[in-house]
């Protein structure tokens, strides 16, 4: 009995033929709610569409309006060491450094003198290179200059396929991130990137030399305009050599920008204008 009961009141509440209810709302309500709610979400997406409308006319598509991420720059370095930051080959072993000389082929091909004398300039070195805009008059798009591969003399691949590492002399390649307006160093004085071991390991690091000579990042590549505005902007290079370090040990090295104005591993980022990795260059097999 009680059973009945429920089920013939979920029935009424469906649909109950003597008020013409359906789930408890007659037609003229329903179609009351139904409209309110199309009026409603129509107001919502104007509102929408005109909040975004007013949004974009402030951006400038040329320059991000907000640059909070990369404020002070990090420094990477090439072949790219694994999530550990390691370089760990051995010499006998081709097949362990092959991969690195051929990561560094392919990072280096756009740095091609030829690639470089299509898409860039030859600028004029050792001073910033600015291209502002005048007033509303945008000065796009905006030109970059030359970073030709040669430069990099030992470590550019085009004379020693293996970047050194078949001898145990490899070269690693950094590079700072873009940071749109930066103007690194000051006073005319060219950044420039040193290496070190960390402490224990000072007397395993062996002589090195920098490509360019003293490891600068000539001036004419800042400031960088940002993708838009700079389509074919070539970041400049620092190679690395390691002439005569110890080998089947580890060597824990850091490298890092030497620029006035560039904080190194400020508290707020501990990684700005430097970066570590660990190298280690086995001679016994394996
Ligand atoms: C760049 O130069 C290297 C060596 O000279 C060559 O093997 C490679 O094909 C070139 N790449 C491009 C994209 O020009
Ligand atoms: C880069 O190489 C090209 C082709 O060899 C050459 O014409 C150009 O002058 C070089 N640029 C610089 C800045 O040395
Ligand atoms: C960028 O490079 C292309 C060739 O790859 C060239 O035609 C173009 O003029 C260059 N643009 C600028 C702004 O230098
Ligand atoms: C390298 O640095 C030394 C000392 O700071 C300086 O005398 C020399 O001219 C620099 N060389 C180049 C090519 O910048
Ligand atoms: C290379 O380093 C070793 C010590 O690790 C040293 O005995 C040797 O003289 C160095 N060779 C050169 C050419 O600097």
């Amino acid at each position: 009995m009680a059973k009945d009961g429920e089920k013939s009141e979920w029935k009424d509440f469906i649909w109950n033929p003597r008020t013409r209810e359906f789930l408890g709302r007659t037609a003229s309500s329903w179609g009351l709610i139904i409209l309110f709610y199309i009026v409603f979400y129509i107001f919502l997406a104007g509102l929408f569409a005109l909040t975004m409308y007013v949004m974009l006319q402030t951006l400038d598509d040329h320059k991000p309006t907000w640059q909070d991420r990369l404020s002070t720059p990090g420094m990477v370095i090439r072949p790219k060491a694994d999530e550990t930051f390691e370089i760990v080959y051995s010499i006998k072993n081709t097949e362990s450094w092959d991969m690195y000389a051929q990561a560094l082929d392919k990072f280096l091909a756009p740095y091609n003198n030829s690639v470089q004398a299509q898409k860039n300039d030859e600028c004029t070195p050792d001073k910033y290179f600015f291209q502002e805009d005048s007033g509303d008059v945008k000065n796009n798009p905006k030109r970059s200059c030359q970073f030709n591969r040669t430069i990099l003399e030992d470590c550019s691949g085009i004379d020693d396929r293996y970047y050194g590492y078949q001898e145990g002399k490899p070269c690693i390649i950094i590079k700072l991130n873009r940071v749109i307006g930066m103007l690194p160093g000051k006073d005319g004085q060219a950044p420039f990137v040193t290496c070190g071991a960390k402490r224990e390991d000072s007397d395993k690091i062996g002589q090195l030399v920098y490509f360019p000579p003293n490891g600068t990042f000539n001036l004419m590549y800042y400031p960088y305009y940002g993708k838009k505005a700079q389509v074919n902007y070539s970041q400049p290079l620092v190679a690395v050599k390691f002439l005569n370090i110890t080998t089947n040990q580890d060597v824990n090295i850091e490298c890092k920008i030497n620029a006035n104005n560039i904080p190194i591993g400020s508290e707020r980022d501990k990684f700005a204008g430097r970066v570590s990795f660990k190298l280690r260059i086995n001679t016994v097999s394996n």
